[in-house]
């Protein structure tokens, strides 16, 4: 940590007290890379799984780093603290906001507005306002501990007016955003009533990264119809009044993020969690075919459709229950949003008759767990499972795809992928599906339990040289190299 003391530090201000240490990086996102575990005495952080904090501790130690961001609890102020040699500057959010903000405008506004209007959006004035404040909390944190010149990256639709209120307070920092989820196309983000000040949000950083080319060309598009913005392609230029031309460059462009494969691939090696898979597949009584699937309990993920197709089949006695054995796993996901809460009595119900009508005393058609699990036991599920299903309707990338193909050292296993998810554009060895042609779903899902295990190997091999090589650590520097070579 440097000891200089930062260049314009905000007074207690919007629940930011002023910083004495800066820092020359700093990672800006809804949640921070840490979980809560334990409690009283035994209270304490461990780091969250998922790739990006994998992938950034290198950086965050070699560039004095900081990550800003809500610790996951209401009502509640946690000082700064340190974890695993990085910093952590935790941003409250009361009871309130968790309502408007989180839940509200970012989780019942944004999300579906951005996932196709798979559910409707709801436009509240009053979510509005916190999406705003909120916002303006997150970057009144950076500012107040940005070095001079210092690079920032914010992460993800949450945060989408943080680039903007950064450039007003610092014009000196060098601003990246990164959209984990899709960009919508402009017809559909046109009804956001806020749609102007969103896209002038995001034109304030120098560099946005998106997960597929079509999501850049998508906010592009926008950013020229409603936000003023004019230039060619995805090479934007906006009014900067601050700047001596008048004019300042923004690049949207496509950086498609993975995961941390090495170690899926460890851990996929280790004895312990081989054993682990063998167990599962005797717990389930040693089907032939175990099939998975493996989501956040969220309607883009088109759990509806694979169950729909797998009772079809089932049905129709292409697949039998003690041969064939699907394992969905649900983790609980925002569950006070309504529609999240309808979704998963849903989900229950279709469960249930199904088991209802097809289980035997022995064998069950649907293992269902509405859990969330550590990653060593996510790669035994990866690796217990002959087909994966990920069968969603819209989703910016889908790593569950890309950690199943890193964990499959023998090159067997089949992945079934949605052309709907980013990750179709590197997995492309994978029997590609549209979800809503159910037809077409049932077939792949046969053709995948059917398949050559010669060709099911040669499709494995090309997408697990896919993922070896571009990891999520390739994903940052080339992302972070960029921002450098774009800021003057
Ligand atoms: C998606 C989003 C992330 C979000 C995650 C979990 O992957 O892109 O920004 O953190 O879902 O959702 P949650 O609402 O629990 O943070």
């Amino acid at each position: 940590m440097s000891q200089q003391t930062a260049k314009k530090p905000t007074e207690e201000d919007n629940g930011i007290p002023a910083r004495t240490h800066i820092y020359d990086f700093l990672v800006v996102s809804n949640r921070l890379p840490v979980d809560r575990v334990g409690e009283g005495e035994d209270a304490g952080w461990r780091r969250s799984p998922g790739g990006l904090v994998t992938a950034l501790a290198p950086v965050m130690e070699k560039s004095d780093g900081a990550w800003v961001g809500w610790h996951g609890a209401p009502d509640e102020e946690v000082e700064p603290f340190e974890h695993e040699g990085i910093s952590i500057l935790p941003v409250p959010l009361s009871a309130g906001e968790v309502e408007t903000y989180y839940e509200g405008f970012s989780n019942a506004t944004l999300w579906p507005l951005y996932h196709d209007v798979i559910a409707p959006p709801e436009f509240h004035r009053t979510w509005w306002d916190a999406y705003r404040k909120v916002n303006q909390r997150f970057a009144d944190a950076v500012t107040a501990c940005a070095a001079d010149g210092a690079t920032v990256w914010v992460q993800d639709y949450q945060l989408q007016l943080v680039p903007a209120m950064l450039r007003r307070q610092r014009p000196d920092l060098k601003i990246g955003f990164f959209n984990h989820i899709p960009f919508p196309p402009q017809e559909i983000f046109a009804q956001l009533p806020w749609r102007r000040q969103v896209l002038e949000g995001l034109l304030g950083a120098d560099l946005l990264g998106f997960q597929r080319p079509n999501d850049a060309s998508n906010f592009a598009r926008a950013a020229r119809r409603y936000a003023g913005a004019s230039g060619k392609g995805t090479h934007l230029v906006v009014h900067d009044p601050t700047r001596h031309d008048g004019r300042r460059e923004v690049r949207a462009e496509a950086f498609p993020i993975s995961i941390d494969t090495a170690r899926i691939a460890e851990l996929a090696s280790r004895p312990e969690i081989i054993e682990r898979a063998r167990q599962i597949r005797q717990d389930l009584g040693d089907p032939k075919v175990i099939m998975l699937g493996v989501d956040r309990l969220d309607y883009t993920k088109g759990i509806r459709h694979r169950l729909k197709a797998f009772e079809e089949l089932l049905t129709d006695g292409r697949v039998k229950v003690g041969e064939v054995t699907l394992i969905q796993v649900a983790s609980p996901s925002r569950e006070r949003v309504e529609q999240y809460r309808l979704l998963r009595e849903e989900i229950e119900g279709t469960v249930g008759r199904i088991n209802g009508t097809f289980d035997t005393m022995q064998h069950t058609a649907v293992r269902y767990l509405h859990h969330s699990y550590p990653t060593e036991e996510m790669v035994a599920l990866y690796l217990a499972a002959d087909v994966m299903l990920v069968t969603a309707l819209r989703d910016g990338m889908n790593l569950v795809a890309k950690e199943y193909v890193a964990s499959r050292l023998d090159g067997t296993g089949a992945l079934i992928l949605s052309e709907f998810a980013g990750a179709a554009d590197q997995l492309k060895q994978a029997l590609l599906i549209n979800p809503h042609d159910i037809a077409g779903l049932k077939d792949s899902i046969t053709t995948a339990i059917n398949l050559p295990p010669g060709i099911a190997a040669r499709r494995m091999k090309t997408m697990r040289r896919q993922v070896l090589v571009h990891n999520v650590e390739e994903w940052s520097s080339i992302f972070l190299a960029r921002l450098k070579e774009v800021c003057p």
